[in-house]
């Protein structure tokens, strides 16, 4: 059973195909869309707060002729002590997939191992895969030729990453852009370095050393072809925000940093985006921002995502 848990999980040649499935979902949405969850439930377990990842499953599951149930943590008995094998072995006997947001990634892992259908992280503390592939279909529709290879455009180009470095969106853009053939500078504070966790996941994936870290956001931003910032208080790290905020502000994308990126950069933020804080409005608002068509790929490239895990054999 195949799953969708980190951007490795799919080999290069599979995400050029969901790229191009999704450019075809894209062009065709409104019109024609294979069925291919009719008669499915797929169930979204979320223990965290969603617009854009519950709204773009939701819509999704339904477009592609399926039925989503919305499962929020609380409501269901996991929260209350159940087992997560427990919950995954029920739940398979009921629905055809399982989409997940929640803090700890090994969550995601056991319900993938005990249950018997695929499972799709929708965020954990550790990885953010399915936005990672919805960021790197949006640039790759910029720099494709027309109905060109979308993956193939990706390779060469260079990622900044800014504020922290150490959060579950630089952890999977350092994977993904090792994956696509990228280049990734990420600049934040001392102490936010990429953890070791993941340093060990590249070493199995054989993409040792794949990323540079500095301290200096010029440094990372030169020759940029993407300047990259997420919120410097993730889910969960509340507790922590006016240290974050205080040691985060240097790495802010001002005006100014982002010029000093390539000429035609483009300005990338998963969002949701706190403005004064990792970015400025005046960037939010600059042509070159790209903000919203990321968070409308995330419906078609998520669609993608579930049409191939829906399609495979099962036993
Ligand atoms: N970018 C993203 O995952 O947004 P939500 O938290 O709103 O789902
Ligand atoms: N790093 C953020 C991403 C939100 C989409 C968080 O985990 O809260």
């Amino acid at each position: 059973m195949k799953h969708f848990l980190k951007e490795t999980d799919f080999k290069p040649r599979e995400v050029a195909e969901i790229f191009a499935l999704a450019r075809e979902l894209k062009q065709k949405r409104g019109r024609h869309t294979p069925p291919v969850l009719q008669h499915q439930t797929w169930a979204m377990i979320f223990s965290k707060s969603s617009t854009r990842t519950r709204v773009s499953f939701e819509v999704g599951i339904h477009e592609l002729g399926g039925n989503p149930l919305f499962l929020n943590k609380g409501d269901i008995q996991l929260g209350r002590g159940e087992t997560v094998a427990d919950t995954a072995r029920v739940l398979s006997r009921f629905v055809h997939g399982l989409i997940v947001r929640t803090f700890d990634h090994a969550e995601v892992e056991e319900l993938a191992r005990a249950g018997s259908i695929p499972v799709i992280n929708a965020l954990t503390d550790f990885l953010h895969p399915c936005q990672i592939y919805t960021d790197a279909f949006t640039m790759a529709e910029r720099w494709a030729p027309k109905g060109g290879d979308l993956f193939a455009s990706l390779k060469g180009r260079k990622i900044a990453f800014l504020g922290d470095t150490a959060c579950n969106m630089a952890n999977s853009w350092i994977l993904g852009a090792n994956l696509f053939g990228m280049k990734i500078s990420l600049a934040g504070p001392k102490g936010f370095e990429p953890p070791k966790e993941l340093d060990a996941l590249l070493a199995k994936e054989g993409f040792a050393g794949g990323y540079e870290f500095t301290t200096d956001a010029r440094e990372a931003v030169r020759d940029a072809d993407v300047v990259y910032t997420d919120v410097w208080v993730s889910m969960g790290k509340e507790a922590e925000a006016a240290e974050r905020i205080k040691t985060m502000s240097p790495y802010a994308v001002t005006a100014e940093l982002f010029a000093a990126a390539k000429p035609d950069a483009w300005f990338m933020h998963c969002l949701p985006a706190y403005v004064g804080k990792e970015v400025t409005q005046e960037v939010l608002d600059n042509p070159r921002s790209i903000i919203f068509d990321q968070a409308e790929n995330r419906l078609h490239t998520q669609k993608a995502i579930m049409a191939v895990l829906a399609q495979q054999p099962r036993a």
